[in-house]
């Protein structure tokens, strides 16, 4: 039977290119969507994937959502922690809500997510669950101390995860991308992004397939000896 996928916020940006990817694999795909119904209708409409409307900083909307999903399309085998927000703005004017959105959605989804789907993988002793941080939690970034907190979270929250699923056959593992080609990278000030842009050593913004491509790579069948890793795909802007 195809393994079932969860892909949080899977219905436009990096989401999309991964939800795409992972049915190309033959992989039984949910997406998630936060809001944009419109945008979700038109996605399932064109690539058959249903779509899933609930908030992944809501605890009891995860639980919900993935025991909904479990009973449309079966037991769910790897979720992608994908969804995130961002709410930009140096400390001095970054209210407290902007912290605790970013925070709530960005962090807490993972963990709201993997409450409701880690039982089952460790019963069934098979599961993947890839969480997508990054560069700008390995690195910070002016302007972020939200957002660069929740992923500098996630890719903490990713090892110690790793750590309890181990032994059951679960990995979790976290990817970093770097300035990527989507509506989130295209609010940032166009005159901040191109000076962002010029200090990518590849020299240009990455594709979201290229993000997806590092996640198809994690939730494969020989992807089991990788667990607790985090994959920095940013065209050599962090390298450590
Ligand atoms: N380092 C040091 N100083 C900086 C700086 C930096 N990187 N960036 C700006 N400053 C300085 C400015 O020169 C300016 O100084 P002066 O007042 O002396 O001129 C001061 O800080 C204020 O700068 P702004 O005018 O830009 O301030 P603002 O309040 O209008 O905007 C900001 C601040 C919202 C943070 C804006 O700079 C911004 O949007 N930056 C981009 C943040 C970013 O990269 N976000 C990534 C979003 S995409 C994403 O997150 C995906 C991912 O995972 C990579």
């Amino acid at each position: 039977m195809a393994r079932v996928a969860i892909v949080t916020g899977g219905t436009r940006g990096i989401g999309e290119a991964i939800s795409l990817a992972l049915q190309e694999q033959g992989i039984t795909v949910a997406a998630s969507y936060a809001g944009n119904a419109q945008r979700a209708a038109e996605f399932t409409e064109r690539t058959g994937i249903p779509a899933y409307q609930w908030d992944v900083g809501d605890y009891d909307a995860c639980q919900a959502g993935c025991a909904q999903v479990a009973a449309d399309l079966g037991d769910v085998d790897i979720v992608v922690n994908n969804a995130g927000i961002t709410r930009d703005g140096t400390i001095l004017k970054m209210s407290y809500q902007d912290w605790k959105d970013v925070i709530d959605t960005n962090l807490g989804g993972c963990f709201n997510m993997a409450k409701a789907v880690f039982p089952g993988m460790r019963t069934r002793k098979w599961g993947r669950i890839v969480n997508i941080g990054s560069i700008n939690g390995q690195a910070g970034q002016y302007g972020q101390v939200n957002y660069a907190a929740a992923k500098s979270g996630i890719h903490g929250f990713t090892k110690a995860l790793a750590q309890e699923g181990a032994r059951a056959g679960v990995t979790v593992n976290a990817i970093a991308p770097g300035y990527i080609d989507t509506d989130m990278v295209a609010a940032v000030p166009a005159d901040v992004l191109e000076k962002i842009v010029a200090k990518i050593p590849v020299g240009r913004l990455g594709q979201a397939s290229e993000i997806a491509r590092g996640v198809t790579f994690l939730v494969s069948e020989e992807g089991g000896f990788v667990t607790g890793s985090t994959l920095s795909i940013n065209g050599g802007q962090h390298m450590y």
